[in-house]
């Protein structure tokens, strides 16, 4: 479904709970060569990045599926063979691999959950001079969203053990170059709102 973030789910307005985004540093302004939405496992990367491709124009791209194309197999299976160290690796070899092909072309990017958490890769994706935003939303939003969904993600075990690593790296998601509120909206207006944040519309 193009317009929800998640399958069935109904998008329950939360209004005034938490601010609705945190806006572009004037320091962080630069000239845009991509979009990198980074954010947990739930909160709308690839919906919204497909998107916000077609608002501005710009090719999409998903990080887990260059990964999975690469090693031709799903993450699922890599993470059942190679383990999560094996692979982080890999995501950081098809991070590299996108980066180097970016030249002067525009990109709209969706993260894997734990890409730009890993210290390594965001450094990369900083020095890349792109736009990173974090789309963000409360850990039970991000969980439910996540089990209506039927894609399978190694690293959702139980709800305890989501709400404490979605703890653990939201001071990694902050580092962003914008946070985006994601709760009680839909895919268009999210997309609009990371537009607008970046000044591109
Ligand atoms: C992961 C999130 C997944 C995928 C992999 C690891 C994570 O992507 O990259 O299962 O570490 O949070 P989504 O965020 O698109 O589910």
């Amino acid at each position: 479904m193009q317009n929800r973030f998640s399958k069935s789910g109904s998008l329950r307005a939360r209004p005034g709970s938490r601010p609705a985004a945190t806006p572009l540093a004037r320091d962080r302004v630069r000239e845009a060569r991509a979009v990198f939405l980074v954010g947990f496992m739930g909160a709308g990367k690839t919906t919204v990045g497909r998107a916000l491709s077609r608002r501005l124009g710009f090719p999409f791209e998903d990080l887990d599926d260059r990964i999975q194309r690469r090693e031709g197999k799903t993450i699922a299976q890599i993470f059942r063979e190679l383990g999560e160290a094996g692979f982080r690796r890999t995501e950081t070899a098809a991070l590299c691999e996108l980066l180097g092909e970016l030249g002067s072309s525009l990109r709209v990017v969706a993260l894997g959950g734990g890409a730009f958490v890993q210290p390594g890769n965001a450094a990369l994706i900083e020095a890349a001079e792109v736009y990173s935003v974090f789309l963000d939303a409360p850990v039970e939003e991000l969980l439910r969203r996540c089990e209506e969904e039927e894609t399978e993600r190694p690293l959702r075990q139980n709800p305890k053990q989501f709400r404490e690593l979605y703890d653990k790296r939201r001071r990694s998601y902050m580092k962003a170059d914008v946070r985006i509120e994601t709760d009680g909206k839909d895919v268009d207006t999210v997309a609009v709102e990371v537009a607008c944040s970046l000044g591109l519309e």
